[in-house]
């Protein structure tokens, strides 16, 4: 291995972080360290695995999208920055000094660069709060001499080759240039080089890292229970603060302030908030609907962020405090099925066959057969297009086995019921959309319901619905008309 001898200047202007100005509940460089020697551990013989960090994403001309670093990458070392790659080897590299089995490139500090767009952390830094000996800039990337066709095995994700080339010769559109040249391997699929064709595998990493993320730590649950609360807590005041006459949008800012209220970083996807008839767009985002409607309900699917982990809550409502009897049929059905799904969550059950398929399916076909809704258990519709749940943690859709629950794993439950204008069925029903959607911990016997600060039940939530809000109060000046 190439000697790298970059005198590091020492600028001292560069903007300096201090331990006061960021919380300090991550995760730790323990935790980090251990992911690495487990993906160490489950690598085949002689190999080397590649992780590169998310491209940063344009939104529009000078202004990008918040940057939000690739789940794994933020797994394995805790690094939030663009333009870095990470290697894991197998086995102990020999380097100029000493023996190494992992290394890290990250983007150099730049004192322009941190004036305009916030800190770097910098070598220095990764090698202290990330505990890594081997860390390098990016820019040394290129001349890293490692000869790839020495592994039997080199361990990377396809690439999507959707990652634009900005000015900076060390972006992540270089690094991953680089990294292709060195390991021999174009986009077309077609190996250049025949001598290393056989050692590229795209295929295991994510297996490696599907076991792993799909187990949770005590530490990742921390963040997610943190989530799961914050998440809980908004969906409670926004039950009581909710009035007809508000807009979607302003229902969606109550929850996000209440997120932000409690250090959630971000929302962990788009958030839905669909009033009526637009709860049946599953993935509602636009959130546009300018004055709901007293006789609608609200379909509020929403996750806080919590340093990385997100939650991902559902509750569906009546705006005026009350289940119309269609309303209330629906809603107890769906309830019905979701929680007979959750209290058959245990190690060893399948999450389709005995889950979806075997409960909460049935339940609700055989439901809507005795609402008229269908004819017959086994006629094909629409009015539960989705899955039952899937894994959260780093990705609200998170990695995990999907077939056996496994004590560790943490999941969604979230059956829906949707039934769109013009559905083949009597128009009483028409644009009802209710999903209930919690988050449920898989432990050693059972289940623990993590998102049980927000109650499930119709008649709990109308109750909940009579109380005061902290947000019955707060008045803002209207805008003036034109
Ligand atoms: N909460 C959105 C989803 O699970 O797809
Ligand atoms: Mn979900």
């Amino acid at each position: 291995m190439k000697k790298f001898n970059i005198a590091i200047l020492a600028v001292v202007t560069l903007i300096s972080t201090s331990a006061q100005d960021l919380p300090d509940d991550f995760l730790s460089k323990e935790f980090h360290k251990e992911r690495r020697l487990l993906v160490r551990e489950k690598m085949p013989n002689n190999s080397v695995a590649v992780f590169f960090a998310n491209p940063v994403r344009n939104r529009a001309n000078d202004v990008d999208y918040v940057y939000h670093q690739d789940p794994n990458f933020y797994y394995l070392t805790g690094y939030k920055e663009p333009h870095a790659v990470l290697l894991i080897f197998k086995d102990d590299q020999e380097g100029p000094n000493d023996k190494y089995d992992e290394i890290i490139f990250i983007q150099p500090r730049n004192e322009m660069a941190e004036m305009w767009t916030g800190r770097r952390m910098g070598i220095t830094a990764v090698e202290e709060k990330l505990a890594f000996n081997q860390v390098f800039n990016n820019t040394d990337f290129k001349e890293y001499n490692i000869d790839f066709s020495s592994f039997e095995k080199v361990l990377f994700y396809e690439f999507f080759d959707d990652v634009r080339d900005t000015r900076d010769e060390s972006d992540l559109f270089d690094l991953v240039v680089q990294f292709k040249q060195k390991v021999g391997y174009s986009k077309e699929g077609a190996l250049e080089l025949e001598a290393k064709a056989n050692n590229i595998d795209l295929k295991s990493l994510d297996l490696v890292m599907r076991d792993l993320r799909g187990i949770k730590t005590e530490l990742e649950l921390k963040m997610l229970r943190k989530a799961v609360d914050i998440s809980c807590i908004a969906q409670v005041e926004v039950m009581k603060a909710m009035r007809s006459g508000m807009s979607e949008l302003e229902v969606q800012g109550l929850h996000e302030f209440i997120f932000k209220k409690y250090q959630s970083e971000y929302e962990g996807y788009p958030s839905i908030v669909g009033a009526g008839h637009n709860g049946c767009i599953l993935h509602y985002t636009e959130n546009y609907k300018p004055s709901i409607e007293s006789d609608e309900m609200i379909l509020m699917d929403l996750g806080a962020e919590y340093h990385g982990y997100t939650a991902d809550v559902t509750r569906t409502i009546p705006i005026d405090g009350k289940f119309s009897p269609e309303e209330k049929a629906i809603y107890d059905l769906v309830y019905k099925a979701q929680e007979a799904a959750i209290q058959a969550c245990k190690p060893g059950v399948n999450i389709s066959a005995d889950l979806d398929i075997g409960i909460a399916r049935k339940i609700i076909n055989k439901g809507l057969v005795e609402l008229g809704i269908i004819k017959t258990e086994d006629e094909k519709h629409l009015y539960y297009p989705h899955g039952l749940g899937h894994h959260i943690g780093l990705d609200v859709h998170d990695k995990g086995n999907y077939e056996v629950l496994e004590k560790g794993m943490a999941i969604t439950i979230e059956p829906g019921i949707y039934i769109p204008n013009e559905a083949p069925c009597d128009k009483k029903w028409w644009g009802i959309a209710v999903r209930i959607e919690d988050d449920v911990l898989i432990t050693e016997v059972g289940f623990e319901l993590l998102s049980d600060l927000a109650p499930r039940t119709s008649d709990e939530i109308e109750k909940l619905m009579q109380e005061e809000s902290v947000f019955d109060k707060f008045e803002l000046p209207s805008l003036g008309e034109d």
